[in-house]
């Protein structure tokens, strides 16, 4: 619970470990001031925003967002605490991934609006202090895409080894074992040309050849179209893949079957190649030309593995996600204190990600279906007070689930046609805005592409802002908190009471004062002991930012009792 507008001092009988203050405070009222003092970089003070464009905001109600669908929600973007949005991309496409088959670079799909949309979109978001980060396909383009359809006219067209051409291993035989992650060989015969292309993804989606310096200029060039309309950086996907073992060496078999019943292989011959650190220096050359930020879809093992991606003298991402947390299926406080910790010895900026368009919400990933909206608060309690730079995915803020389909039939991503039911693909957590109550979440007045789960009556924005203990609620004020406090914003993380099994917490230390974080990861009561002495902090004052407290917060002796997924942010002063 919170108690918006009062401000209450409770004296609390010190007990042997901490000598108490409680201030119960709603910082609701807080402007979203920029606070700086060391001059960071303007992406180490924002919070970022992915949204996914076809379920944002449907502006011309044809049951698919748009750019001004987007635009139009600017202002709720801007209130809630947003300071960059990365938008899932919108560049003309077939569609066969959704976009991430981009058939132009230097456009934009005319189901999403047209580049003067786009550019009223960068100037509105200018205007509340919002960046438009992009999302930049580097390994393929579509087959559509006039470098592939000139590559593919004959073996000695201009852009013929703009692609990877092979010829197979013997009559019908694909030039080696590597597989699509979409399901099948990772090779496609052309007729025409009677060789195979490479790729990765989709067969609709073939790999650019990245070591042609042509195309590496070619790619370059299309981020410089985009900074000079304004775009402040943008978000790579799928970086693991750019390069392949020119030789094109098999990959090691492994036992058993992927889920589209291809055998298992260690794929070390297309994928993570060094070479890749090469092109991401030259994208971030690049971006440094318009002091644009690089955020990157990063998938590693470990944490030294992610820290490789800053680049040894910081030349390349600045933002590399750390996906690692996507993996935890568990609300386990040892897990996540252990990956914390890892990630924070590591020395880096980080940028943890929990939820993402492919990947489970993290709302359902979690929810025990009795604490779900405490669950989610606890999640976001965690999300907005670690060091470093969060990633917000839309709809993440009302508590959004995934509603995955039924039946094959309903499936709209085509590797869940290929995989079901073993994989039952993205749609899921891909289903549009939910704005209000009113039909299709008030998301368009026509039948939206995918379709929106039955709790989008008590989970959507107009009926979350009226409740003062909403997810949106809690978000709210924990954003403006994060935009205010410099604990927050710059300082150090340190973990404490590393031995506790079921809460995880942690200080934010900043000069003379720090934010005290409670994390209660479990469904029973917790009574919680600290002992900051050694952190400077013999007899400190604690004054409540925030809770997720059901039951008012009442004294406490020796200890903090925490409610059952119950957050707790406090700052702490000597
Ligand atoms: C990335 C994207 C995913 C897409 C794939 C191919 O993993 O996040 O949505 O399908 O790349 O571009
Ligand atoms: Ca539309």
């Amino acid at each position: 619970m919170f108690r918006e507008g009062l401000n209450v001092f409770r004296n609390i009988a010190a007990a042997s470990l901490l000598a108490l203050a409680l201030c119960i405070w709603a910082p609701r009222t807080v402007a979203q001031q920029k606070i700086d003092p060391e001059g960071h970089e303007w992406w180490r003070h924002a919070v970022f925003y992915e949204l996914y464009p076809r379920s944002f905001a449907d502006s011309n109600n044809d049951g698919i967002g748009d750019l001004k669908g987007i635009t139009s929600k600017l202002d709720y973007l801007k209130d809630l605490g947003i300071d960059a949005i990365w938008i899932a991309p919108c560049f003309p496409s077939p569609q066969v991934d959704f976009g991430y088959d981009v058939s132009d670079y230097e456009n934009i799909d005319p189901m999403y609006g047209t580049l003067a949309d786009f550019d009223r979109l960068v100037a509105e978001g200018k205007k509340r202090n919002i960046k438009i980060i992009l999302d930049f396909v580097v390994n393929h383009t579509s087959d559509q895409h006039k470098w592939f359809l000139d590559s593919k006219s004959s073996r000695t067209s201009a852009h013929r080894d703009w692609y990877i051409w092979r010829d197979g291993k013997a009559p019908s035989q694909p030039p080696n074992n590597w597989t699509s992650t979409f399901g099948g060989p990772a090779w496609q015969f052309d007729s025409g040309t009677k060789q195979y292309y490479y790729h990765y993804f989709y067969i609709q989606q073939p790999d650019l050849n990245w070591r042609n310096p042509t195309v590496k200029d070619a790619m370059f060039d299309q981020t410089r179209f985009w900074y000079k309309r304004g775009v402040a950086g943008f978000r790579l996907d799928a970086v693991d893949t750019l390069y392949e073992d020119p030789d094109l060496k098999d990959n090691p078999v492994l036992p058993g079957t992927d889920k589209f019943g291809m055998p298992n292989t260690n794929e070390i011959y297309n994928k993570k190649l060094p070479e890749v650190h090469e092109a991401l220096r030259g994208l971030r050359k690049v971006a440094d030309e318009y002091g644009a930020v690089l955020i990157g879809e990063t998938w590693t093992k470990d944490v030294s593995e992610l820290k490789d991606y800053y680049g040894e003298h910081n030349n390349e991402l600045q933002m590399p996600m750390d996906l690692m947390m996507t993996g935890f299926k568990e609300l386990s406080a040892p897990q996540y204190r252990s990956h914390i910790n890892a990630v924070e010895s590591a020395g880096g900026w980080p940028v943890f990600v929990i939820t993402n368009h492919d990947i489970v919400r993290s709302y359902t990933r979690y929810a025990d279906g009795a604490h779900n909206d405490d669950i989610a608060k606890l999640m976001a309690g965690m999300y907005l007070t670690l060091r470093g730079t969060p990633i917000l995915y839309y709809g993440e803020e009302i508590g959004m689930e995934n509603n995955d389909p039924k039946r094959k039939e309903d499936v709209k991503d085509p590797e869940g046609r290929a995989g079901w039911p073993k994989e039952i693909g993205r749609d899921g957590e891909r289903t549009p805005m939910q704005w209000s109550e009113s039909a299709n979440a008030g998301f368009s007045k026509a039948k939206p592409w995918l379709p929106v789960p039955p709790s989008y009556k008590t989970h959507n924005v107009v009926a979350e802002m009226k409740d003062e203990n909403s997810v949106l609620s809690f978000y709210r004020q924990l954003l403006a908190l994060r935009h205010k406090e410099p604990a927050l914003l710059d300082g150090s993380y340190i973990s404490i009471n590393e031995d506790d099994p079921h809460a995880l917490a942690y200080l934010r230390r900043y000069k003379d004062e720090a934010i005290l974080v409670v994390l209660n990861m479990s469904a029973a009561d917790q009574k919680i002991r600290f002992d900051l002495s050694s952190l400077g902090f013999a007899s400190p004052k604690l004054s409540v930012l925030l809770t997720s407290f059901h039951k008012p917060l009442t004294g406490m002796s020796d200890a903090l009792s925490m409610e059952p997924y119950s957050v707790l942010i406090a700052k702490i002063t000597k």
